[in-house]
């Protein structure tokens, strides 16, 4: 499926789709009685069909929501970019580089790798985390690094040459309807100016909805946005290709 073109890219993130799964059929084998549902890839390709730029699935060490099976699936069947979320760990690093996803994000899944907004520490973990991006560009796989907006975080991806990032937007979303509000949608102004100098492609997730969107939209030099919560929730009432093309149309 074609996408349309848009000036900033939607990727959707279908993670919800599987912890509604989950929710239910938990220990349940995939093929029982076909009644496993919903099906996080059946959700992607909707996706898919509406308009979205890629699709990002976060297989999380303690399968949470996403499932091995699933991300198998979705490589199978997703025509668009299929952008895998990741713990920077040996395990996940191998994993990627036999499943071969379009593009890695890496986030962090451990309290060690972890700044205090959530996003992956690089400053603490900077040779780690270029001997992944190394070989995840050998592999032809791009990565991006889940980030705040700190400036010591976006000069240390760009001191190893990352050629993503992603910027954490989730103290944004918690301040929305706060004092820090303001400050918080600057910092991450101001973030995506400077890692956009530094010659970073400058994505932007976690938290995103269909209110604070358009002022997500005021952060300058944004390429790609992930989203997936706000999308399953509102799939729920008027369909998964409607709750995108309601997305997307903030974006063109
Ligand atoms: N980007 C990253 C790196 C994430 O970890 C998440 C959450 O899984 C998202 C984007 C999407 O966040 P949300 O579900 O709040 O839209």
């Amino acid at each position: 499926m074609t996408a349309t073109t848009s000036k900033i890219l939607l990727g959707v993130n279908v993670d919800h789709c599987a912890t509604v799964r989950q929710a239910r059929y938990r220990s349940h084998p995939r093929d029982f009685g076909q009644e496993v549902e919903p099906d996080p890839v059946e959700f992607a390709l909707l996706c898919e069909q509406a308009g979205a730029d890629g699709i990002t699935i976060h297989l999380r060490e303690d399968r949470r929501h996403v499932q091995d099976s699933d991300v198998r699936r979705a490589r199978d069947q997703i025509k668009t970019r299929l952008n895998l979320e990741m713990a920077c760990t040996p395990a996940m690093v191998e994993y990627a580089l036999e499943l071969k996803p379009d593009s890695v994000c890496l986030v962090p899944e451990s309290r060690e790798e972890i700044t205090t907004e959530g996003g992956l520490d690089i400053v603490k973990n900077k040779s780690r985390i270029a001997a992944v991006i190394e070989a995840m560009t050998d592999a032809g796989i791009t990565t991006s690094l889940f980030i705040d907006p700190d400036p010591r975080q976006i000069r240390a991806s760009a001191e190893i040459v990352s050629p993503w990032i992603e910027l954490h937007t989730g103290a944004y979303a918690n301040a929305y309807y706060g004092e820090g509000r303001e400050a918080e949608i600057k910092i991450l102004q101001e973030g995506a100016k400077l890692a956009h100098s530094l010659g970073l492609v400058v994505n932007a997730g976690h938290g995103i909805n269909y209110t604070n969107i358009t002022e997500v939209l005021t952060i300058p030099h944004l390429h790609e946005l992930n989203i997936g919560h706000t999308i399953v929730s509102r799939a729920l009432f008027v369909g998964v290709e409607q709750a995108v093309r309601e997305m997307k149309a903030f974006l063109v």
